[in-house]
């Protein structure tokens, strides 16, 4: 979707439809036909509830067919309902097939106009997003969008610019993670991944099964090794590495059967998504790389199948680990722990960063705590991880703290290895704190776990995010390595 920013006056706006975003309890003394039609709408019941929505006809304007949208009360307006009402219009409109769409805003005057103009932008590119592929027929979709502004449309235009840049690659990564099991897997990611990189201006190197052997990344090669696909660790670089640099690290499970401990019906069915944290890393590195961010990171992308084979991995097995912990590993469903140690421990050892990211749809226990509306985050210092929760406040990708004592990773301590990769009670008693209490032992910096199990993949569509793939993870990760304040 192409989006401008104009100052058209509004009989002169020639699109297929007008949305007009108006708040609760606005009155209007009509001085053009759009004010006109946005009164005629009061008439018909519309009020500016949040979310409400009235399409009307003005044989009058240019652009006949008027869509007037609600933004609620204006103590209840922010970002994330500037969002979700302009997605709501975005829905409307699909049922019309209308293609270019223009956009007015009527009597906001709490939020500033910058931030407006951006929340709209996000909430329209996130909620046109549909995953077409493989659909013969294509849904509709709107393909231009005007936004209609009276200040510095230069200035408007450069907000536009780069919120079109993070929400296309939001979009971009919710295609990734769509992709099933057979078209991505650690050898065809890897491709993928080099053209991306290429392109965006990102260093990349990629570990080969061969070079873990050497190096000793056994638990990663350990989880891979059931497969046909060999696992693959990608490293990428933006900016220097060696300075003061964020490392993000993002699992990367093609596909999780479970192993061994194989995942029952019902269970099974989306675990393509699981690697939604490599994708969104990877996206939001590529996402840095386009706004040409003076930022230094490292990206890690640990690309594994976890499958069920003769040459899979067995529970029991020991395996000494790339940092030289030995892990048990008492269950195979528990990958992604220990495909992360291995990432986690080998940033550390072959850099210097000064914080670590990691991103993963890490357990179960995550799904159950928060649903899909919020990710679990389990840290070694809490100064980053308010840091992170007030990103998440700011993009809507919300983050909750979950407490990392010391009696949880104690509960993680082997009887015959230094570590298990099951939690207490067969891993049921607080899965997503004990997950995290593993990692633990495999950092040293500032670290932030961030489990989005859940958010990373939506059974149903809610505001702007379509069911399936969500893309979690990459407005999160841009807003709080650029502190944006636009
Ligand atoms: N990929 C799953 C976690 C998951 C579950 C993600 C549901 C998204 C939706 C992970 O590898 C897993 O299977 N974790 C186990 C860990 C357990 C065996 C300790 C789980 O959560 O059941
Ligand atoms: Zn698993
Ligand atoms: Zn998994």
């Amino acid at each position: 979707m192409e989006v401008v920013v104009k100052s058209t006056a509004p009989e002169r706006i020639k699109s297929d439809v007008i949305i007009v975003g108006v708040q609760e309890g606005t009155r209007i003394r009509p001085t053009n036909e759009l004010e006109k039609t946005v009164q005629n709408s009061f008439s018909l019941g519309f009020k500016g509830e949040y979310c409400q929505t009235c399409m009307l006809n003005n044989e009058n304007l240019r652009t006949r067919r008027i869509l007037v949208v609600g933004l609620g009360k204006q103590s209840e307006l922010g970002a994330e309902r500037i969002r979700r009402s302009f997605a709501a219009a975005v829905q409307e409109i699909k049922k019309t097939k209308a293609k270019k769409v223009s956009v007015s805003v009527l009597g906001v005057n709490k939020t500033k106009d910058y931030d407006l103009i951006k929340s709209i932008t996000e909430g329209m590119i996130l909620a046109n997003y549909s995953f077409s592929k493989y659909k013969t027929e294509k849904p509709p979709s709107i393909s231009a969008l005007e936004i209609i502004y009276s200040g510095d449309i230069a200035k408007a235009n450069s907000v536009v610019k780069r919120t079109k840049t993070i929400c296309d690659n939001v979009n971009f990564a919710r295609d990734l993670c769509n992709e099933p099991g057979d078209s991505i897997n650690p050898v065809t990611m890897v491709e993928l991944v080099r053209k991306v990189a290429r392109k965006s201006g990102l260093r990349m190197r990629v570990i080969s099964d061969k070079d873990m052997k050497r190096l000793g990344l056994n638990l990663i090669l350990s989880v891979g090794q059931g497969s046909k696909y060999p696992p693959r660790l990608i490293v990428l670089e933006y900016g220097n590495p060696s300075k003061d640099a964020t490392v993000l690290v993002g699992k990367g499970i093609t596909f999780d059967t479970g192993g061994v401990n194989l995942k029952p019906s019902g269970y099974i069915e989306n675990m393509k998504s699981d690697k939604a944290g490599a994708v969104a890393v990877l996206s939001a590195m590529k996402t840095l790389a386009e706004l040409k961010v003076k930022k230094n990171i490292i990206g890690l992308l640990p690309l594994c199948e976890n499958m069920l084979s003769s040459s899979a991995q067995k529970p029991g097995n020991i395996v000494k680990s790339y940092s030289g912990i030995t892990v048990e590993v008492i269950d195979t469903d528990a990958e992604g722990r220990l495909i992360l140690a291995d990432a986690l421990a080998y940033a550390e050892k072959n850099y210097n960063p000064s914080e670590l990211i990691d991103l993963a749809t890490l357990t179960g226990s995550c799904v159950v705590t928060f649903g899909e509306y919020v990710a679990g985050m389990l840290t070694n210092n809490d100064a980053l991880a308010k840091r992170m929760f007030e990103a998440g406040q700011r993009t809507g990708e919300r983050v909750w703290q979950l407490p990392l004592y010391e009696d949880y990773v104690e509960e993680m301590k082997g009887d015959i290895t230094d570590l298990k990769n099951l939690g207490y009670n067969k891993g049921r008693y607080a899965g997503a704190i004990t997950g995290a209490a593993f990692l633990s032992k495999f950092v040293s910096k500032p670290w932030i776990h961030l489990d989005i199990a859940g958010t990373d993949w939506f059974e149903k569509p809610r505001w702007y995010v379509p069911s399936g793939a969500t893309g979690f993870g990459v407005r999160l990760l841009v807003e709080y390595l650029t502190k944006d304040t636009i």
